[in-house]
């Protein structure tokens, strides 16, 4: 039998090395380059990690060129369709969809934490109300380990499961703070008699001189759309929290880390950004010149929403999300809601544009998700808020992985070293003065 390995040789020397060949469950065969460096004096060379995998794991799988996403096994369209965000929590962090007794206890636990030390209210009056709420929240979770000490203990089962309950169970209610205090309104209080997404809604948008009605349709788009945005195996974020963590620094920091990497608009800030790119073409008149934009290598523009790392078809979050557009606004909001329709033209443009097509360029999860979020009532500027609430779950998840895999170490890449060659200090007046 064909050993699993592959022989990596050297020319100049002639000098080889055979490695292991790893095979995961699905997937790509994996090279274990450990000992190259020892053995054969060669570092691997991979900027943005396209070709690196980073650890072991068991929690998500993606096949880019099929459009395949299963959260441990389950497929994205199956859970969308018959799961809850609470439930594909549970199945995130302990492996396997929970039964009756085990789903109530984990809702009861998540709901007993949804609270936040009354002190960390007074961090909300330090920013300006004009603060971006992603600011906020980067700034209120980060502190987060300053008041929960019973649960900083990488080492200790039960700190490491009290941090989790807590991480998942407050950030909908610093989410909704961070709202609140940009809009000037007063904090309302979680109501553990309310649903995962019910409370956050509850607690962004009512106020305390009217009773404020959750509306179903509303409550399960948000549900559905957080099932979509739990985990997305080693994006950038979540490698920001795996990096953070192999420091075994505290859960809370390194989750921290994630929301932070988050924001970026290459990254879960795009979908603040597609509807200020939607909101800058205004029109589909104007799609053809945004279009040259994005194409154009001398312009920073990109098509924002489009494109991804692994998919080379369509996100299959997408094409959820897309449909629960068409449903959601005829419920909500309106049929022919101009940012949507503004959208379907501009992919049904792109997606016929050479460009787009040679490069399998394809709408992303960032692409629709904030024409559900503004029907929601949702600003914009919340948008990566409310993906860093979902994300929460994953960041969470894969925390727990690394923390309890045998092989974890903490991580440190290496570089190929461009800068200059080893010198001795000039003093001061031997220095080149016309420089
Ligand atoms: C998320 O990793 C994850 O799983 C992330 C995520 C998750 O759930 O965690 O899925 C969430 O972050 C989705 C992506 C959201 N970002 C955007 O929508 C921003 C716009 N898209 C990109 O900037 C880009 O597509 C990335 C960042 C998503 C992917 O970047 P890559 O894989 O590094 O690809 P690249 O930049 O090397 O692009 C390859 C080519 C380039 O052209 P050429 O050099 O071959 O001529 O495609 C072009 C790029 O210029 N290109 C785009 C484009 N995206 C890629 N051109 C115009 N518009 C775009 N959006």
């Amino acid at each position: 039998m064909k050993k699993d390995t592959l022989t990596i040789k050297d020319n100049s020397t002639g000098k080889s090395i055979e490695l292991p060949v790893r095979r995961g469950t699905l997937g790509p065969p994996v090279v274990d380059i450990t000992r190259f460096y020892r053995e054969m004096g060669f570092f691997t060379f991979d900027p943005g990690f396209l070709s690196t995998a980073s650890c072991r794991s068991g929690i998500t799988y993606i096949d880019g060129d099929d459009g395949v996403l299963l959260y441990r096994g389950y497929p994205i369209e199956q859970l969308a369709e018959k799961s809850t965000f609470i439930e594909v929590a549970y199945l995130m962090l302990y492996g396997d969809l929970p039964n009756a007794k085990q789903m109530d206890t984990f809702s009861h636990l998540i709901r007993t934490h949804t609270m936040i030390n009354e002190s960390l209210k007074s961090f909300y009056n330090g920013f300006y109300h004009d603060a971006h709420p992603m600011a906020v929240m980067v700034g209120v979770f980060g502190s987060l380990s300053a008041f929960y000490h019973d649960s900083l203990d990488i080492r200790d089962a039960d700190h490491r499961d009290l941090a989790a309950l807590r991480m998942i169970a407050k950030m909908p209610t610093i989410a909704a703070a961070s709202y609140k205090h940009s809009v000037g309104e007063p904090f309302v209080y979680p109501k553990n008699s309310l649903g995962y997404c019910g409370n956050l809604l509850h607690m962004m948008f009512s106020v305390p001189s009217e009773d404020y009605e959750i509306d179903p349709i509303a409550e399960r788009a948000l549900d559905l759309i957080f099932i979509l945005h739990a985990d997305h195996e080693q994006n950038a974020s979540t490698s920001t929290v795996r990096l953070a963590g192999s420091s075994s620094a505290n859960p809370f920091a390194c989750v921290s880390s994630g929301i932070t990497a988050l924001w970026g608009p290459a990254h879960g800030g795009a979908n603040e950004a597609v509807l200020n790119m939607l909101e800058e073409i205004g029109d589909a008149k104007n799609i053809s010149t945004y279009l040259d934009k994005a194409k154009d290598k001398n312009d920073s523009f990109r098509l924002m929403g489009f494109g991804h790392r692994i998919y080379r078809e369509y996100d299959p979050r997408a094409k959820i999300i897309r449909e629960m557009c068409h449903e959601v606004l005829k419920k909500l909001g309106n049929e022919n809601d101009p940012f949507f329709e503004l959208a379907l033209k501009l992919e049904d443009v792109a997606l016929n544009d050479d460009y787009f097509k040679e490069r399998s360029l394809y709408p992303n999860v960032d692409f629709y998700s904030g024409i559900i979020y503004r029907v929601l009532g949702i600003p914009t500027n919340m948008f990566t808020v409310m993906f860093a609430v979902a994300r929460t779950v994953g960041w969470v998840a894969q925390w727990m992985e690394m923390i309890s895999d045998p092989d974890q170490r903490i991580a440190r890449p290496r570089q190929i070293y461009e800068g200059a060659g080893i010198r001795d200090y000039v003093p001061l007046d031997k220095r080149n003065s016309d420089t």
